[in-house]
């Protein structure tokens, strides 16, 4: 499994790589993807652009959960919407099911599109507020299938017994429900297309914690049945530890570790990981480390630092820092993009 990650990563594959449907198949594959912005600046000043996401590359496979952690602002959300498909990639290139997304015909991108849903932070975003639960879980099997009334409407009750909505509330609006009811109907309805791949963007930040764990749950209940694989966007990692195996840190648009969750949670390698680590409450006393603060502010994506992006922050920072650009190199059976990694860890 680890070397996976090394493998993906230093010597990408030239074609697709095959998909056997079941466990293990890698439904998702990200190489240097990136999304760039041309931002104004002003009348008659010169564009300029903002590298949102900037060469990141990653794997996802069915029954698997990647978590993308940083703060915000470090393209976390510019990355899920390249991946769902609202946006298209500056550059890179996205594999979704063996399908080159950006080489995909009309008709291709139709059947590939349903593969990945989205849930999002608030549900407000994806819930209509004039429709019932049961129209609305139904409109996607309405938009792509040929299903009769009857039995889309037998569908729409059996997701709703799945994520633990009554029967009854087949014929309520998303107002009449808590935040954690609404989340549940939002994943209800992401579902609903049997998609292989849920992106998930900061999907628990907005509920109270107790009822976080119980939306966790059912996230993780409905993968071990179903097979789905996450993209799991969240900025807290103590979430991240519950629910991820795998993790990919970010920032300033572009990947600084990546590996096996339960890895970069022993041992953190990264200067930016350690400091975004050490801020967590950790429940293991033995987890606990010197809390180790992060200085200054994200620079902005218009005008990132020469060299390593992190070097204004870093404590670790050396004059190499500030003039090259470090690359995501293999370390420890893991992927870490840091000049002086060997010596500080
Ligand atoms: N449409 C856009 N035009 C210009 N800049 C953008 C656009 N969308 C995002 N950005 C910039 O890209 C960076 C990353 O944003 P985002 O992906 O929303 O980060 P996150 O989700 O991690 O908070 C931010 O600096 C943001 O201002
Ligand atoms: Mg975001």
């Amino acid at each position: 499994m680890m070397n996976r990650w090394v493998d993906s990563a230093v010597m990408p594959p030239a074609t697709p790589p095959a998909i056997a449907p079941g466990t293990g198949a890698v439904l998702l594959e990200a190489k240097n993807l990136s999304r760039h912005y041309s931002v104004s600046r002003g009348f008659l000043k010169p564009k300029a652009i903002a590298r949102a996401l900037d060469g990141v590359s990653f794997i996802l496979q069915a029954g698997r959960t990647l978590a993308v952690v940083g703060e915000s602002g470090c393209g976390k959300s510019t990355l899920a919407r390249q991946v769902t498909m609202i946006e298209a990639p500056t550059g890179g290139q996205l594999w979704m099911n063996g399908v080159d997304i950006a080489g995909a015909d009309r008709a291709m991108l139709k059947k590939v599109r349903p593969l990945v849903q989205m849930v999002f932070q608030t549900p407000y975003a994806s819930l209509n507020p004039r429709k019932k639960v049961g129209a609305m879980l139904e409109e996607p099997l309405v938009i792509n299938t040929n299903l009769a009334a009857a039995e889309r409407a037998e569908r729409a009750r059996a997701m709703m017994a799945k994520v633990g909505l009554r029967a009854e509330h087949y014929n309520r609006y998303p107002h009449m429900f808590s935040g954690g009811q609404r989340q549940r109907i939002a994943i209800a309805r992401a579902l609903m297309l049997s998609p292989k791949v849920i992106v998930a963007d900061e999907p628990v930040s907005a509920l109270d914690v107790s009822i976080q764990a119980q939306v966790l749950n059912l996230l993780m209940d409905l993968q071990e049945e179903t097979g789905v694989a996450y993209l799991f966007i969240s900025h807290n990692l103590t979430v991240v530890e519950l629910i991820a195996d795998d993790v990919l840190v970010m920032y300033l648009g572009k990947a600084v570790e990546h590996g096996d969750k339960a890895a970069i949670f022993a041992r953190p390698l990264h200067p930016y990981t350690r400091a975004l680590l050490a801020s967590t409450p950790r429940i293991d006393p033995a987890q606990r480390q010197q809390k180790v603060m992060l200085p200054g502010e994200l620079p902005s994506p218009l005008a990132p630092p020469p060299g390593c992006a992190f070097n204004t922050r870093c404590p670790h920072a050396v004059e190499r820092c500030r003039i090259d650009v470090p690359l995501l190199a293999p370390f420890e059976g893991r992927l870490v993009a840091c000049h002086r990694v060997a010596e500080i860890s």
